[in-house]
């Protein structure tokens, strides 16, 4: 149903963010009738701008991704752009001016509703001096009849102390309840899926844990480079950019208990004890648990592609890692014993996001046949994108008059049973910022457990640790094959959940 009304203040209103995903997204719900005819968008930017100027730049940004068939909105639907651009509005200010804020109030006190939701898509070092002038402004003042929300991107600091002292600062200016912490990857269908599938099926859940799961893998793999964004990820790198944010998300929703409720505090509970059980490696340890990559010149769809020392605004001797894969062990009753493997990087093979669950080999072999000497471990694969499905490989008597045994699949292809729309994941959480459902969001101490458990890399790496070199078009160094081969593991295939008839 309809979100109440509410005027959402887009600060950084001339950046990537908003143009790419948030104004695509809020079309898209606009469209669908979720928004309220009184909800206003009003872009905040220090760049020169009115109402009509941000409302023609988007206009054009939008009309050129139609026509980009690989792009993110790619075909997108310009006929109601108009109706909705009604609904756009542009303050040209300062974040950190005064005067910007008393715009912004004499804004909402102009419009005919109280609520407010004020979107940080900022460069973050802008993030609390923002929250502290919303809140001197007495703009994150609630009421009965209004709500004041704040919705916060990553990078969500940088280690653990910078995400103490974030989270610091912006608790001082509002409470946790009005603040918004978004992981665009708990956007995705795939994604909240895997708790229906867990928990709504009597099927998996006796088997989900170290009595019958060798181990899992969890794997972002992306085909595409650091693009445009070179002097951001100089400063990153691979584990910051994704992993204790997306990659722990994912983490989290295959190897939480069950919360006893599904509300927003039960189930960030439960990922919160979940990231606080990561066992803290020593810096020894963190090093033998971690490979770092680093792309170099390869291909991709057959083309040449520079490694990552000659993209833009990267450092010509960068050490920086496009790749990195690392073992945690979760110190519960649950998980015992049982290794993750996490990896993701950039120029790899194929585009795939995938969790792989190992199980155990059957414990003994009835079949009398010599062919048949060993038995194969059953994997559950939880595709996220693309592909969106759940795959379950198991062995099956090939026809015929030997016993000999084959690895076949029982599968759940996310096409076969419904439309999954082509959003972005931001329409969802836009949606729940309005309604104010913060079950998709992170709470501090999830996000503070989240860095706790990476520390120990960033430390061990901070005292010197290679970088090992791949090819574009590869998945990651050698390093990375024999780091999950020392516990007897291999990865699984990219791009290969579903097999092929
Ligand atoms: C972003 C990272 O948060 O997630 C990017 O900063 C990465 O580097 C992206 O490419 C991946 O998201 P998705 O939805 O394309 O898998």
């Amino acid at each position: 149903s309809t979100a109440p009304p509410a005027t959402l203040f887009l600060f950084g209103a001339s950046g990537d963010l908003v143009k790419r995903l948030l104004i695509p997204s809020l079309f898209s719900l606009s469209r669908m009738g979720l928004l309220d005819p009184a909800l206003r968008i009003v872009g905040i930017d220090i760049v020169p701008g009115s109402d009509d100027s941000f409302r023609q730049n988007l206009a054009d940004f939008l009309a050129n991704q139609a026509d980009d068939s690989d792009a993110e909105a790619g075909g997108i639907d310009l006929e109601q752009w108009p109706d909705f651009a009604q609904r756009l509005h542009y303050i040209e200010g300062d974040f950190t001016q005064a005067a910007t804020y008393r715009a912004i109030d004499e804004t909402i006190q102009a419009s005919t509703t109280a609520n407010a939701l004020f979107y940080l898509a900022t460069a973050p070092r802008f993030f609390a001096d923002i929250a502290e002038q919303l809140g001197t402004a007495g703009l994150l003042r609630e009421s009965d009849t209004q709500f004041r929300r704040v919705v916060v991107e990553k990078p969500f600091g940088h280690d653990l102390a910078s995400a103490q002292a974030l989270n610091a600062r912006l608790l001082s200016a509002m409470s946790e309840s009005q603040l918004y912490r978004i992981d665009h990857f708990l956007g995705k269908e795939t994604v909240q899926n895997i708790l229906v599938a867990r928990f709504a099926n009597v099927l998996f859940e006796p088997l989900w844990n170290n009595h019958y799961i060798d181990h899992v893998q969890i794997t972002a793999a992306e085909t595409v480079g650091v693009e445009q964004r070179g002097s951001f990820y100089e400063k990153n790198g691979a584990l910051r950019d994704m992993v204790p944010n997306h990659l722990f998300q994912l983490l989290a929703m295959v190897a939480i208990e069950p919360p006893a409720a599904f509300t927003a505090d039960a189930l960030r509970s439960e990922k919160s004890k979940l990231l606080g059980a990561i066992r803290p490696w020593s810096k020894e340890e963190a090093r033998h648990n971690s490979v770092r990559g680093q792309y170099q010149a390869g291909r991709y769809k057959d083309k040449p592609v520079p490694g990552y020392r000659d993209e833009p605004d990267v450092d010509a001797a960068s050490t920086t890692e496009t790749y990195v894969a690392l073992k945690l062990m979760i110190d519960n009753w649950r998980w015992m014993g049982v290794p993750f493997y996490l990896r993701t990087g950039k120029r790899m093979s194929a585009r795939d996001t995938e969790i792989a669950i190992c199980f155990k080999p059957a414990p003994y072999a009835p079949f009398r046949d010599t062919e048949v000497d060993h038995l194969k471990s059953n994997y559950l694969i939880i595709q996220i994108q693309p592909d969106e499905g759940i795959w379950l490989d198991f062995e099956a008597k090939r026809p015929g008059l030997m016993r000999e045994m084959e690895t076949i699949q029982l599968g759940f292809a996310y096409k076969d049973f419904f439309d999954l729309p082509s959003s972005t994941g931001y329409e969802t959480l836009l949606y729940d910022c309005l309604i104010g459902d913060q079950m998709l969001f992170q709470r501090a101490d999830t996000i503070e457990n989240g860095w706790r458990a990476v520390q120990p890399f960033l430390d061990a790496w901070q005292e010197g640790s290679r970088v090992d070199g791949y090819e574009a078009g590869q998945d990651g160094p050698a390093s990375a094959d024999a780091l999950i081969e020392r516990g007897g593991c291999q990865w699984h295939t990219l791009g290969a959940s579903r097999k092929p008839r």
